[in-house]
């Protein structure tokens, strides 16, 4: 027996420039795999619009089954130019993450030094913090019905499905996960009780419970208006914020934002008892494929997540010690900004490794 950790990680580079960012990912993962000492084998699927423009199929379920058994999935980007939107969406990225039920979807907003912010006066010291959304209920349970459909009395009804489990394994692991993180200790729940009063009257119940088993983190409670609010003025406030799938889905967007855009915002779809996904969280951006200008280092901060959750820490550090060092060399995070290609920024990451 050697001793030596031998993983199997599906990749699933998808759309537009998701292939390019993965590539690069690729390049990353074979170079520090050498460093740190450990083996993998890649399985390539080539889900996506182009495979459902060909055969009409998005994702058969023996597939999920063979990624169920794999130990991390890698993925590139969802969405077709061709393809009417919400239908890879929900039949590839949202079935993915919830036949394999990754309940939580972890997101890191964290200002790199040396890396430009829309807000002013604010630095790394002040924006570092995580987003821990709910993956699987709310309101992409997609529930729901038109009653009169068409008519003048047309209602369209969408239903935010809540289910005590559903919140309890996420609050828990929100908790967790602040009690591991070196910072404030400080859990932040990002709701709106004053309006949506079942749904947040639950999350409320359950969040001031599971606190009593974690003495030493101070709790926090935020309308998501507010959040948005003092997402802007103090980010600094923030530790770890724990909310719904819908609200983290808007939230998350503005934490990309202000840790320097979509060229450096990555995120973790996971399910702690089985195979979790990590994938750069902006879309498949049509408009710069196949140009060689996107910026893969979200690909590679996906990777550098990835490897940490199956227990390579040594890699991943390596990843974003040596993301950081490249960030202070690009012009600018934005897509053909940066001052170096897409390929370009991918060697200076594995140079800096
Ligand atoms: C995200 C995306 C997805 C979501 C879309 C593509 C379905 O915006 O990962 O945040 O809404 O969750
Ligand atoms: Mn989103």
């Amino acid at each position: 027996m050697s001793g030596v950790n031998n993983y199997k990680i599906s990749v699933i580079p998808g759309d537009g420039t998701g292939p390019e960012v993965i590539n690069e990912g690729l390049k990353v993962l074979e170079a520090v795999s050498s460093k740190a000492g450990f083996k993998y084998e890649t399985v390539n699927y080539d889900f996506g619009g182009e495979r459902y423009k060909r055969t009409g199929e998005i994702l058969p379920d023996s597939a999920i089954e063979e990624l169920r058994k794999t130990d991390a999935i890698y993925l590139g980007a969802v969405g077709h130019p061709d393809v009417k939107p919400g239908i890879l969406e929900k039949g590839l990225l949202l079935k993915l993450r919830f036949s394999l039920e990754q309940y939580i979807n972890l997101r890191p907003v964290k200002l790199y030094p040396g890396v430009w912010t829309p807000l002013k006066d604010k630095e790394p010291k002040d924006i570092d913090f995580v987003v821990v959304r709910e993956n699987n209920e709310g309101l992409y349970a997609g529930e729901g019905e038109f009653i009169n459909k068409g008519t003048k009395d047309e209602v369209a009804i969408q239903i935010s499905r809540n289910t005590r489990k559903g919140v309890e394994r996420c609050v828990k692991y929100a908790f967790e996960l602040t009690s591991k993180r070196n910072k404030a200790k400080k859990l932040t729940l990002c709701g709106k009780t004053n309006v949506l009063t079942y749904a947040w009257n639950l999350w409320e119940r359950v969040f001031y419970e599971i606190a009593k088993d974690y003495e030493d983190i101070k709790t926090d409670y935020a309308h998501v208006d507010a959040t948005c609010m003092w997402m802007v003025k103090n980010p600094e406030w923030f530790d770890v914020i724990v909310t719904d799938n819908m609200f983290g889905d808007i939230i998350t967007d503005l934490g990309a934002m202000i840790q320097g855009g979509m060229g450096i915002a990555a995120g973790g779809n996971l399910n702690p008892e089985g195979v979790s996904m990590f994938e750069p969280i902006g879309g498949s951006a049509p408009k710069y494929t196949g140009k060689n200008v996107i910026n893969p280092l979200a690909a590679i901060c996906a990777l550098s997540m990835l490897l940490k959750e199956i227990g390579e820490e040594k890699a991943s550090d390596m990843i974003e010690n040596s993301v950081i060092k490249v960030t202070t060399k690009l012009k600018s995070l934005a897509a053909g900004k940066m001052g170096y290609s897409t390929t370009g920024v991918g060697d200076l990451v594995v140079k800096n490794l």
